[in-house]
């Protein structure tokens, strides 16, 4: 028998609660109305997402994976081209490049951030090398100066994956607004999450926003007519109730990302002095928005699951890097050590907004035993 959950992974549900006072009319209405894609809710969310992520334009796409394929595509990326990405991500991110019809180059990351690094990029590049896809994986940002400066002078586009970075600063700047694009999921789970699956691609320059709104609505120009099509396309629009809950939840992103924030300084306060837990590095001129909390540990299965059977719940953000899974690993072309290394001792402690500091200190006291013994 599983014991009672004390400390959940996550409560999506407190979210939906804080949120649905402030949009059951307009939800209700926009249902009854029948206006589901597209419209002026999804508009709004865009320009609200665009000021938030402080670039020109925001994309309102169906999801995060999505959002990276189709701004590879309106990249122009695509058949013989290599693109640079860490291989210690969720798999979409390289799945992405591959259904954009490109080749995944698979780097190895940071052994103290986990997160790719500018000597990691430079010495990657080859002449078939067309883009980097910087990820922001657990909220956190690797040193923007340095990538952004290493692919333009290699004369590569860099997009970010910013699925997990909502929010997110590198001095003081918003994830997203650095590279050729930014590319965000509104998964449920994530920092900014929509009623089921959304996404969205930010950029500064217009065209390229034009193009993947083109992409995502069958290659049709924005025109009056709606059976001109410029080119190929496909169906990958944002629906307009999705637009009106991420609408009232980016209203309260600042106060439950400071939440969070503040929950993972007293994990790193409680967990500093562990003989057996090894934090991730966050660089000082880095904002992490903590959508996971991970640590690493020898003996994972076993921590897990002594805090299992305290009731409490954590995760595995990810047990296996993308250049070790089945469809990918035609194309690894070695071993990428601090990955394989990560992937199976990396773990997510519980981390949300509505969480308690009591929480915190439960999980903190149980690791503290478990490394006592
Ligand atoms: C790092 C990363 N990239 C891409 C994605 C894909 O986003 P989605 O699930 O919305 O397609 C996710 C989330 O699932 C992610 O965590």
């Amino acid at each position: 028998m599983h014991p009672a959950i004390e400390v959940p992974f996550t409560d999506l549900s407190a979210m939906a609660h804080e949120v649905w006072p402030d949009i059951e009319t307009t939800y209700t209405e926009a249902l009854l109305a029948a206006r589901y894609v597209g419209g002026p809710a999804v508009a709004r969310f865009e320009e609200n997402f665009a000021r938030y992520c402080e670039t020109g334009h925001a994309v309102g796409v169906a999801n995060g994976t999505d959002a990276l394929q189709l701004t590879l595509q309106a990249l122009g990326i695509g058949a013989g081209d290599e693109v640079i990405v860490p291989s210690n991500t969720f798999i979409a991110t390289a799945a992405a490049v591959v259904r954009a019809g490109a080749i995944p180059a698979f780097v190895d990351v940071d052994p103290d951030s986990l997160l790719i690094t500018p000597a990691i990029l430079a010495a990657a590049i080859t002449p078939r090398t067309s883009a980097v896809i910087v990820v922001h994986l657990y909220g956190n940002m690797p040193d923007m100066d340095g990538l952004v400066a290493v692919a333009d002078k290699a004369g590569i586009a860099l997009v970010e994956d910013a699925a997990q970075a909502h929010g997110a600063e590198w001095r003081d700047r918003r994830a997203g607004s650095f590279g050729a694009a930014g590319c965000f999921s509104f998964y449920p789970g994530k920092n900014l999450g929509a009623f089921g699956d959304a996404g969205a691609v930010v950029t500064n320059d217009e065209k390229l926003a034009e193009k993947v709104r083109s992409l995502a609505n069958h290659g049709r120009d924005g025109g009056a007519n709606h059976y001109e099509h410029s080119f190929v396309g496909t169906n990958s629009r944002l629906d307009a109730l999705q637009a009106i809950v991420l609408d009232a939840k980016l209203a309260r992103n600042e106060t439950w990302t400071e939440a969070r924030i503040s929950f993972a300084d007293r994990y790193r306060k409680e967990l500093a002095g562990s003989k057996t837990l090894r934090l991730t590095e966050v660089n000082p001129l880095a904002r992490h928005v903590y959508h996971l909390m991970v640590v690493r540990v020898a003996n994972r299965e076993q921590v897990q699951k002594v805090l299992q059977d305290n009731g409490i719940q954590t995760g595995v953000h990810y047990p296996v890097p993308c250049h070790l899974q089945p469809p990918l690993r035609q194309y690894a072309t070695g071993p990428l050590p601090v990955c394989e290394q990560a992937a199976v001792e990396q773990f997510s402690l519980p981390l949300f907004p509505h969480m308690s500091r009591a929480q915190v200190d439960r999980v903190c006291e149980v690791l503290d035993e478990v490394s006592e013994k």
